[in-house]
């Protein structure tokens, strides 16, 4: 095949890819003008310790998202402190209530949940939040087709940060969300190491945490339109 010649298929890529980046393009015009209704990212950070270096990471992921345009508007949701159990028949009065309100808002654009490496898994109150988010299951799938990023800190350079966004990503897809890394190289997600209690340091995983919230909130532009 000559140079300047494509075939079916490589025309159908190149349309579809042609059709994305219009749609970037486009969405991009629109959030950074401002124009069209606001849409919210939400940040969840499932640290049992307020304020720390979960928190702050996800901050970050919600700073990259705010960035994309003025469209977007975030929320961090710190669990730290808060009262959350896990999923039982009757459900629980606690913290959750006010928290599944906020997810239900229909201009949600998308979440970054953040949990600190426990063990190389998510940690209890990150698992117990998922699991209280089965009401946004039934009687619709509320959280379906919005992106979800997902924002890892360990205390160690290969804590486990990858599992947990796994863990984390396996189970959004049962909500229908749609799991986005972040831009490259944080392809997976955002990864971060902690050291004293602080992230400062860690320049490269505070940058995969903005590419997490940019990937999050540009997609979300996208498909919210
Ligand atoms: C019970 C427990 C288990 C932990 N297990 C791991 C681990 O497997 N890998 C790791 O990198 N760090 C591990 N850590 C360290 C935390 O992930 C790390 O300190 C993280 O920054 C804590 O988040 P926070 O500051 O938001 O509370 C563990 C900490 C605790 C308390």
């Amino acid at each position: 095949m000559k140079t300047g010649e494509c075939n079916r298929r490589d025309f159908v890529a190149l349309a579809g890819a042609g059709a994305i980046a219009a749609a970037a393009g486009s969405a991009g015009a629109t959030a950074a003008t401002g124009e069209g209704k606001a849409l919210r990212i939400v940040g969840i950070a499932c640290s049992p310790r307020k304020g720390m270096t979960t928190a702050r990471a996800v901050r970050a992921a919600l700073d990259g998202a705010a960035s994309v345009g003025a469209r977007i508007q975030t929320e961090l949701i710190d669990l730290g402190g808060m009262s959350i159990a896990g999923w039982s028949p009757e459900p629980p009065k606690d913290d959750m209530e006010a928290i599944l309100e906020k997810l239900k808002d229909p201009a949600l654009g998308g979440l970054i949940i953040g949990s600190p490496s426990y063990f190389r898994g998510i940690s209890s109150l990150c698992k117990a939040f998922i699991e209280r988010c089965s009401p946004l299951r039934e009687p619709t799938m509320v959280l379906a087709d919005k992106p979800v990023g997902v924002v890892a800190v360990g205390g160690f350079r290969n804590g486990g940060q990858e599992l947990v966004i796994e863990q984390v990503q396996a189970a959004m897809l049962c909500f229908g969300m749609v799991p986005v890394g972040g831009k490259a190289p944080a392809f997976q997600g955002a990864t971060l190491m902690s050291a004293k209690d602080e992230i400062a340091q860690d320049e490269l995983g505070l940058d995969t945490a903005k590419k997490v919230g940019i990937h999050v909130a540009e997609l979300a532009l996208r498909l919210m339109g």
